[in-house]
């Protein structure tokens, strides 16, 4: 028998943002024809956020995982036909099934291999590359496809000036492949549903009718609060699972939210403020995908290089939180 593999590895990340972007100054201009009064200043100054990319009608989560999935596969030297395992996290679904990770599947020209979507909103791509990390250390799967993708744009109240402004769509993938050395060190993984109402979409499809509000509602401040202490303790226990401390760490990418959670946090673990990857100025809250794309970014700038040791993190709706402590 072969035995298993101790350790799965990132081999490739790749991204992908749709081409229309939207300054704050664009955001300012689509409220104002709304009725709606915002500014470049307070979303800047709240947020840390001055642009985001949304999709045009018809292209779907499926379409931005695709180029982000390519963009991996060339990176790791893997044809699509050797992956045996593809998740997508989202929670902007092309349809209510089957999985975009099918759609997905077949869009790279492939079939067979496993294929499932991952529902944990912004901490979707922590879960799921701590999913595949686990199926590949126990023989399930050898190389993996772990994507996150969403078209926020599709679920955004474009009367609502307190989220609309906050989000983005994009594409994030990694190629994760077992190997004998390090690799992902530890993840952990957390969720509290007793706070589904503080970020959710409560609609549902029914009858052949959406039921309840399709669109997204978010108690901010309720969710900041939440955020800023679980981004610290889940970040303090994957460090201890690996017996590594915060001074091991050479980049720091929590999901991309807000710039003063960020900061919060790797002001916490007494990071310097130069490992924190920063792409929410560009990309706004691109939720399950805002992990993987900011670190491909943070890889094909040249600040994440083979070797460093990364600390990966998620925080949303659910609540879910999490971790993923790794070797890049
Ligand atoms: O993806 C999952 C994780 N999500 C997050 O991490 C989001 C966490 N939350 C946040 O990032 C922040 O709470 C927000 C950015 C959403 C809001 O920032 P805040 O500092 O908590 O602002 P606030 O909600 O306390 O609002 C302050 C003021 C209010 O006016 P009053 O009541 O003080 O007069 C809002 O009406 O800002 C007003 N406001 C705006 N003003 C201009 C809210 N949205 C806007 C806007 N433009 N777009």
């Amino acid at each position: 028998m072969t035995p298993l593999p101790l350790y799965s590895r990132i081999t490739g990340t790749g991204s992908y943002l749709p081409p229309r972007r939207l300054s704050n100054a664009d955001m300012v201009d689509l409220l104002a024809k709304r009725g709606l009064e915002t500014s470049d200043e307070w979303i800047v100054e709240r947020t840390g956020i001055r642009a985001r990319h949304f999709v045009d009608d018809g292209v779907n989560a499926s379409d931005l995982a695709v180029q982000a999935a390519r963009s991996a596969l060339t990176a790791a030297g893997r044809q699509a036909a050797e992956i045996d395992l593809i998740i997508v996290a989202t929670s902007t679904p092309d349809m209510v099934f089957p999985s975009t990770a099918a759609i997905l599947q077949h869009k790279l020209g492939v079939a067979g291999c496993a294929a499932f979507d991952l529902q944990a909103v912004c901490s979707g791509f922590v879960y799921a590359l701590t999913v595949a990390d686990a199926m590949i250390r126990a023989g399930t799967a050898t190389k993996a496809l772990v994507v996150g993708a969403e078209v926020f744009s599709r679920i955004l109240d474009f009367d609502d000036r307190t989220t609309c402004v906050l989000f983005g769509d994009g594409a994030g993938a990694v190629v994760l492949e077992a190997s004998d050395t390090p690799g992902i060190l530890a993840t952990e993984l957390h969720a509290d549903g007793s706070h589904v109402g503080i970020l959710c979409v409560p609609g549902t499809v029914a009858g052949g009718q959406v039921l309840g509000d399709p669109l997204l509602k978010m108690d901010g401040q309720a969710v900041f609060k939440l955020a800023v202490g679980v981004l610290e303790s889940v970040a303090r226990s994957v460090l201890a699972k690996a017996g590594r401390t915060a001074a091991d760490v050479d980049w720091l990418i929590p999901h991309q939210a807000n710039i003063r959670i960020m900061q919060s946090t790797a002001r916490k673990l007494k990071l310097d403020p130069a490992r924190l990857v920063v792409t929410v100025d560009q990309h706004g809250n691109t939720s399950a995908a805002s992990v993987p794309l900011a670190l491909d970014h943070a890889v094909r700038a040249g600040q994440v290089r083979t070797g460093d040791t990364v600390m990966l993190e998620g925080v949303g709706g659910g609540f879910t939180w999490g971790a993923v402590l790794l070797d890049f």
